[in-house]
């Protein structure tokens, strides 16, 4: 069955919007000989060009804000491909978008971790301050609203990107302020990674253009100070408990005893001890790592209780504060 985009057939198969590329609205700045020169430096960084069909996309995008008709046909004729190869890549990926986007791109993601802490609470809320839906621009056309899946930022749930820069930790109340800086032309630094420019910006550096004048300006834009606590966490608690990964061997390589089967302790009962502990000892005097040995170790039954997170005076561990909406849970700290 054909699955190509604007089919029926593709909307009823995949149950995403498949609507085709939209005309230009009367006010879109064209594509200029600039432009076309910009495509054919890309082009220049492949050895097959029509490689550099996916950065030659965000260069559309970087100039006119969504991938045209005007900017297929651009994408065809210096490839050397059809418009409806061109249309078939710039239609299957959601970075490429089919409509005139605003200034700024939120994205909001609404996948399982972020939607249990509150995104699709966040998402509903943005939704109705900014009188749009998914893949839809605010009539003033400071922003363009979507959904996402899963950001890869999962330890920083629930999270918001704007222009692909990431606000972590997100509640209702902090992503609308967010939110309603961009509307005031406001560019409010993202929690980590570079500074935020708005989507063309963006599209430009997809594009492969750097917005800095060299390395160094880069460099200090964009390492700035941030503690990736959460990320960490795992780290320093296997730091605390004194457990590391067992080595890294290389590729194709066997552990010294491959194909010898291993003897197999079996509990006597003749310790004193219960055939569990009998087992766990057992386990214990097997291990062949260090690591093995202090994941065997914790396993026994007589191991004490791990430390585990350090809480704050007074606080269970047991339940995130509430947030002020009833049926909420907390949502990482509050912004100042
Ligand atoms: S679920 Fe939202 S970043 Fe992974």
């Amino acid at each position: 069955m054909s699955a190509l985009p604007g089919s029926a057939e593709g909307t009823a198969v995949t149950g995403l919007d498949s609507s085709p590329v939209q005309p230009a609205p009367a006010d879109l700045p064209p594509l200029t000989e600039q432009t076309r020169l910009e495509a054919r430096e890309i082009m220049a960084r492949y050895p097959q060009p029509r490689s550099a069909l996916l950065p030659m996309l965000h260069l559309v995008q970087s100039v006119q804000g969504y991938v045209s008709p005007e900017g297929v046909a651009l994408c065809a004729e210096e490839l050397g491909l059809t418009k409806a190869e061109v249309g078939a890549v710039a239609t299957f990926y959601t970075m490429y978008k089919r409509r005139p986007t605003g200034r700024h791109l939120v994205s909001v993601c609404t996948n399982t971790l972020c939607n249990v802490l509150g995104g699709q609470r966040i998402m509903d809320a943005l939704s109705a301050d900014l009188g749009v839906h998914h893949d839809e621009t605010a009539a003033d056309g400071s922003v363009t609203l979507e959904h996402a899946e899963c950001l890869a930022a999962c330890d920083y749930a629930p999270v918001v990107t704007v222009d692909y820069e990431f606000y972590d930790q997100q509640d209702v109340e902090s992503a609308r302020e967010l939110v309603a800086a961009l509307r005031r032309g406001e560019k409010p630094h993202p929690t980590r990674g570079a500074p935020l420019t708005d989507f063309r910006g963006v599209s430009r550096q997809l594009a492969g253009f750097s917005q800095y004048a060299d390395e160094v300006e880069a460099a200090a834009a964009v390492d700035a100070p941030w503690q990736a606590g959460p990320t960490l966490i795992g780290v320093h608690l296997a730091e605390e408990r004194g457990e590391s990964a067992p080595p890294m061997r290389g590729p194709g390589a066997q552990p010294a005893d491959a194909g010898e089967p291993r003897e197999t302790v079996r509990p006597s009962g003749r310790t004193g001890q219960s055939p569990g502990e009998e087992a766990a000892d057992a386990r214990v005097a097997a291990a062949d790592s260090p690591a093995e040995k202090a994941g065997a170790a914790g396993s026994h039954p007589d191991a004490p209780e791990p430390a585990g997170r350090r809480l704050p005076d007074g606080a269970t561990g047991t339940d995130t504060p509430a947030g002020s909406e009833p049926g909420t849970s907390g949502q990482g700290p509050g912004k100042a």
